[in-house]
């Protein structure tokens, strides 16, 4: 027994010492040292010996085993650097592989092309909080406690007097409180409605836009959400001007586009009206300029909020707004 263990290490040092390649060393480090190999059974079977013999065995196995890791990992340092020395490190001819990269949303690209258009307008970009209080979402926008207007935008509350903001209208009060008139903004950003079906999901991005002047005419606000449309999509677009109701302007108006998919026959994305609802828009109503401190005798102004999936739906033709918030890399890909 042993000489059967020395004899098996002095075996191994011998092949190692011709191994002379990669696999040749694994081979030989299963033929030893593998979970089948001759120190592994040597090993394994130290339990057959007589109880006088076991501890002299196991300590020179355990020895033999130690000395002959090292020397297969010194082995294997050996054939990696000469590898390394001989061996072409690079090939030039190989095509590059390039790094995967990253790009912009759809949705943040469209909100970018939408504020470009806007400060070409002569707009400046303003922002509000996502957590907003009661005031500033309902109340201060003319829409009281208990207001039936309530209803028409499915709330998530955070507590009594903190919502998650259901449109960005809310900076329009934030931003008159801050600076006198004139004013024209635009104010991109999230919005949460409890709400989801192929045309509405519970988190998207509305665009505020806010213009205050002493000479501030719906014919103002027409023509120029009109040269918008015009711009974003292209001159041929059919958009149609639909009376509206809204608590923070009068009047009040909502333009629709004729729906990209069905061109206007009706369809499941336009509920088989043949036109997409994508914006509210009108003439703020004097309760708003009041509660912000604004002279209402001197000053006149329009706003409106559009939905800026809505816009991406009808310029990329995407039948369904969830596909923009599944995060399939095959989708985003395609923009
Ligand atoms: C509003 O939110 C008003 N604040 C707009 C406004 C601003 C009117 C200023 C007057 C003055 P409305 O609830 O209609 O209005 O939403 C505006 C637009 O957001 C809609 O036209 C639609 O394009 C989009 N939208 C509404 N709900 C959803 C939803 N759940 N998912 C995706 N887009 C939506
Ligand atoms: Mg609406």
């Amino acid at each position: 027994m042993k000489y059967n263990i020395d004899q098996i290490k002095e075996n191994a040092l011998q092949e190692l010492e011709s191994a002379d390649s990669k696999k040749s060393l694994e081979s030989l480090f299963v033929k030893y040292l593998g979970r089948k190999g001759r120190v592994t059974q040597f090993l394994r079977n130290i339990s057959n010996l007589p109880p006088g013999e076991r501890p002299e065995a196991g300590k020179k196995a355990n020895l033999a085993k130690k000395s002959l890791d090292a020397a297969f990992q010194k082995k294997r340092r050996d054939i990696e650097s000469k590898a390394l020395q001989t061996e072409d490190r690079i090939d030039v001819s190989l095509p590059g592989r390039s790094p995967a990269t990253g790009s912009l949303h759809p949705i943040t690209r469209i909100t970018d092309r939408i504020c470009d258009i806007f400060v070409r307008f002569g707009f400046d970009i303003a922002e509000g909080p996502e957590v907003e209080t009661d005031y500033y979402n309902f109340e201060a926008l003319n829409i009281q406690k208990n207001h039936p207007a309530r209803d028409m935008q499915d709330t998530f509350y955070i507590s009594d007097n903190i919502v998650l903001r259901t449109h960005t209208s809310p900076i329009q009060v934030r931003i008159m409180e801050q600076q006198a008139p004139p004013v024209r903004i635009i104010a991109p950003g999230k919005v949460y409605r409890c709400d989801s079906d192929l045309t509405h999901t519970p988190m998207f991005h509305q665009v505020e836009g806010l213009m205050v002047d002493k000479k501030a005419t719906f014919g103002d606000l027409k023509g120029m959400l009109t040269l918008f449309i015009h711009q974003i999509f292209d001159d041929k677009i059919s958009l149609r001007f639909r009376p509206s109701f809204f608590p923070f302007t009068e009047p009040s108006a909502e333009v629709d586009i004729l729906c990209v998919i069905c061109r206007g026959k009706g369809c499941r994305v336009c509920s088989g009206t043949g036109w997409l609802e994508v914006l509210g828009c009108g003439m703020v109503h004097p309760a708003v300029f009041e509660n912000a401190g604004y002279d209402t005798d001197l000053y006149k102004g329009f706003a409106f909020g559009m939905g800026i999936e809505r816009i991406a739906m009808l310029k990329y033709r995407i039948d369904d707004i969830r596909k923009y918030f599944e995060n399939d890399l095959r989708f985003l890909r395609q923009f």
